[in-house]
């Protein structure tokens, strides 16, 4: 596969979609990001690097980094997991609080900001030092001891999350979040906003394409059917209400954050990351949706 022409020949198609969409202004820092930056980074499992436009540039990941607590608490709890958090799609926003009270507390999935509270309650139950062990964590799958925290971008979600705010105190009077709720929230908060590029995100997830192996080495992080079951969340989930868009144009499990980063992968063959900061009104980058939507087509590379 010439991964280096179809990727050029995206890169110029797509550009034309650059000035769609609207910055995630609900978080004032991230309106602040040029709108557009453009990036993407492609590895494959056979360890080759395909990189262009803004790809080596660090922008807040956000939602994306919902996959990686997942990655860091399913080996913790395994099925248990499960008690506090269903595996179904939700149909709704990603910060909607809807379901969560008919559901008693119980979000829908990992990747809707509720599920993503708990995992982060989980953690902090269990690290003396939540924020250096998931950081650590980070690092380890994508292989860049320099990636950091955004304190900015923290700091500016932490001022304004009041959806957030109710979203865990709903979840705290059903018993579903055991710690402190503003621990946590600070916590959620760094964890979204981790600064980091198509690069790093593209080698990160290569544990998702290459069957829980890091990227360029032999170590696993991740037991095959661990991967299996994250992989099949972020095809269901990873787009919250816009799942069944992203699986009908790009056909691959993916997963995006309102930074305007979306990675996915194709198991076994390579992982994607693309950051463009204009978003749709589902909260999903427009031009990482089209540049994928381009790639499986002219690829043949969907999951289908
Ligand atoms: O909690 C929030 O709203 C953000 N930190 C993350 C939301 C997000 O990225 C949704 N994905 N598209």
């Amino acid at each position: 596969m010439d991964y280096k022409k179809i990727l050029d020949e995206i890169y110029l198609e797509a550009k034309v979609y650059k000035g769609q969409g609207e910055l995630a202004r609900y978080i004032p820092e991230l309106a602040l990001v040029d709108p557009l930056k453009y990036g993407i980074h492609l590895s494959t499992v056979a360890g080759e690097d395909y990189s262009l436009g803004d790809s080596k540039e660090r922008f807040s990941i956000q939602s994306i980094s919902k996959v990686l607590s997942l990655a860091q608490v399913l080996p913790l709890l395994g099925e248990t997991l499960w008690e506090r958090i269903d595996v179904e799609p939700s149909g709704n926003p990603f910060n909607s609080i809807v379901q969560l009270e008919y559901e008693n507390g119980i979000p829908r999935n990992p990747f809707l900001n509720a599920g993503a509270l708990v995992m982060a309650d989980i953690l902090i139950s269990r690290f003396d030092d939540p924020m250096e062990s998931f950081l650590s964590f980070v690092r380890e799958l994508s292989g860049n001891s320099t990636i950091e925290y955004d304190k900015k971008v923290a700091a500016s979600e932490i001022a304004t999350g009041y959806l957030n705010a109710s979203l865990i105190n709903m979840m705290k009077s059903y018993g579903n979040i055991l710690n402190d709720v503003d621990k946590v929230l600070e916590f959620y908060c760094h964890q979204c906003s981790i600064a980091m590029s198509c690069e790093d995100l593209a080698h990160a997830f290569m544990a998702f394409a290459d069957e829980g192996c890091l990227y360029k080495s032999d170590s696993r992080v991740l037991k095959k059917s661990q991967v299996k079951r994250i992989n099949a969340l972020m095809q269901t989930c990873g787009f919250y209400d816009e799942a069944g868009e992203f699986s009908y144009r790009v056909g691959l499990p993916g997963k995006s954050g309102v930074g305007g980063g979306i990675v996915a992968v194709h198991p076994k063959c390579y992982s994607i990351a693309v950051w463009s900061p204009k978003l749709n009104p589902k909260g999903n980058s427009v031009l990482g949706m089209k540049t994928l939507e381009l790639l499986t087509t002219k690829t043949g590379t969907s999951i289908f």
